[in-house]
Order: structure tokens, then C-alpha cells, then sequence
């Protein structure tokens, strides 16, 4: 099958990885294990998701002009994603994340220093439209500014191209925007964050796919009943990027032109595979390796 063409906007980050006994609370020091440097950002992973699970993507990002973010842009050239509109901030740091990841349970907990992620601009999406000819999707998620978003929800909207958004980090959207989306994938914490599904849905949003970890996934949409489906049953090592996995995996699915519960099911068993593995875009599977049960 040819490789549907995929947009994804959104940010690139170092992930600097300490796996520790417990998430430290407020004014709590932990003692973790050895630091890990691994290729991460929301918008990154879920490009590279995609691309290992057999879309062809064009990423369109910023990141510094430093060690960080030259090692990004070469990380990418080596996955085969589409760098044309990976831009370059001089003088300003590529993205950082802090992260603290629990060795029992896999659960995480993470600080972005956004650098030149806080640099992509609408016209930056405007001088990449060569990227959305021919897309089957764009994909977009928010450690990026506000313009940008809106610039990228309304290239694909104008051009007739489904836009999937992962809310993430979470933060209030309006209406003319939630209108223009196909799909919005928030995980639980967001989705309450935004005011919960009733109000998601009441404000614009036509199909919403909340993502609730181990329990699965919930899907709504205007009209219909709602369905959920289950996550296979993992150990889980690293939940970094597992609902970054779940947004590429659905959004190759739906380019591939599978239907949304099939698409779900990938998805699910995609991020599955994921949190078993360590690292955020050094977890995440390629297709041979994702078994729908
Ligand atoms: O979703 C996981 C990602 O969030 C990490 O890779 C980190 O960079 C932050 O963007």
C-alpha cells in the first residue's frame, strides 16, 4: 500500500530522563538512576510514530540552532520524515523536557523548557504550504504557540484534509477551532482540563477520543452512542509518549483509509507496545512490531 502523506505540527524537545524510585512531590529530592538523552516532544514523536508505522510525513517544527537541535534534525533525516519545514532559530535553545519517569509503575511526570518550539509562528506553517499537497491528514498538538496551532487547523481545514489535534498540554481552545477539527484526542486529565466531554462536544467538537491508559480508550461523537475499547494488557516500563504513539498510529490508520473503530483498535495496540519499551521515540514500534489481538 502506498505510504499516505501525513502533516504533523508541532514541537521538538531533548528528553533528559532520570528513572526514579518515586515522582518527587513538592519539595521532596528523590535519588534516581543514570540520566538518559532521548529524542522526544510531543509533536516529534508523534511524526515519528507515524512515519515507523508507514505514513510519509513532513514535520513542521523549530528548533535552536545547538548541539540539541542538530542532533533532532539528523534524527529525523535518519527516520525518513520530510525536514523541508524543520525551521532554525538562531540564538535561541531547542526544546527541552525534564523528566522524572516511576521504575514501578511507568507513570511519569514532565517540565518542558519550550525554546524554539515558542518560535513557530503562522507564517511558518503559511511558508511550508508545499507540505499539505496531497496530505491525507495533519496532526497537530500544542507545545507550540497559539498562531501556529490556528494557522495549521486552518491549513488543512481550507485545503479539505481531516485534523486530528492532541490537546497537550491542555489548554482552552475556541469554538471557531474546535469546529474545524475531525478528530480531538485528549487524554483523561486533559479532557477534564478542557471541561470535560460534555462541554467538548457541546462546543464544536464532532468526534473526541479520550485516551484512559491501561482502561483503553473512549470514543464520542455528536449523535451516536459512545464506545470504549480496551487496551491490550501490558507490564508497563515507560509511559512517556504512549498517547503520542496513539495519535500517529490513528492518524496512519485513517490516511490508510481504515475505518475508526479499526483504527482505534491499532492505535491502542500500538501504544501498547510503547509502554513497554523505554524513551520516548526510542519506544515507539514499527509496524511489524504492533499485533492487533
Ligand atoms: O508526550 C511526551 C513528550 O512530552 C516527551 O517526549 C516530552 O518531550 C514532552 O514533550
Amino acid at each position: 500500500m502506498k505510504r499516505p502523506k501525513i502533516v504533523v505540527v508541532g514541537s521538538s524537545n531533548t528528553d533528559l530522563v532520570v528513572s526514579v524510585p518515586q515522582i518527587p512531590a513538592p519539595g521532596q529530592t528523590v535519588l534516581g538512576g543514570a540520566l538518559q538523552t532521548v529524542a522526544g516532544g510531543k509533536g516529534a514523536n508523534q511524526a515519528v510514530a507515524a512515519a515507523r508505522l508507514g505514513g510519509d510525513v513532513c514535520l513542521i517544527a523549530r528548533v535552536g540552532d545547538d548541539a540539541y537541535g542538530t542532533v533532532a534534525r539528523a534524527n529525523f533525516e535518519h527516520e525518513g520524515l520530510d525536514t523541508r519545514f524543520v525551521f532554525v532559530t538562531a540564538g535561541v535553545a531547542s526544546g527541552v523536557a525534564l523528566i522524572a519517569v516511576d521504575q514501578t509503575t511507568g507513570e511519569n511526570s514532565i517540565v518542558v523548557a519550550p525554546g524554539a518550539n515558542a518560535c513557530l509562528r503562522a507564517a511558518d506553517i503559511a511558508a511550508a504550504s508545499a507540505a499539505f499537497e496531497e496530505a491525507k491528514m495533519v496532526v497537530v498538538s500544542l507545545e507550540i504557540p497559539d498562531e501556529a496551532v490556528f494557522a495549521a487547523v486552518e491549513a488543512g481545514f481550507s485545503r479539505g484534509i481531516p485534523v486530528l489535534l492532541n490537546p497537550a498540554p491542555a489548554r482552552a481552545l475556541p469554538r471557531e477551532i474546535l469546529e474545524k477539527l475531525t478528530i480531538l484526542t485528549p487524554n483523561q486529565t486533559e479532557c477534564e482540563q478542557l471541561g470535560g466531554s460534555e462541554a467538548l462536544l457541546a462546543g464544536g467538537v464532532k468526534t473526541l477520543i479520550t485516551t484512559l491508559g491501561a482502561s483503553g480508550v473512549h470514543l464520542e461523537q455528536l449523535g451516536k452512542s459512545p464506545q470504549r475499547f480496551p487496551a491490550p494488557s501490558v507490564i508497563p516500563v515507560d509511559t512517556v509518549a504512549a498517547g503520542d504513539c496513539f495519535t500517529g498510529a490513528l492518524a496512519v490508520e485513517l490516511a490508510r483509509g481504515e475505518p475508526l473503530d479499526r483504527a482505534i483498535g491499532f492505535a491502542c495496540a500500538a501504544a501498547a507496545v510503547k509502554v513497554t519499551r523505554p524513551g520516548a521515540q526510542s519506544g515507539l514500534p514499527y509496524r511489524g512490531q504492533v499485533t492487533v489481538q
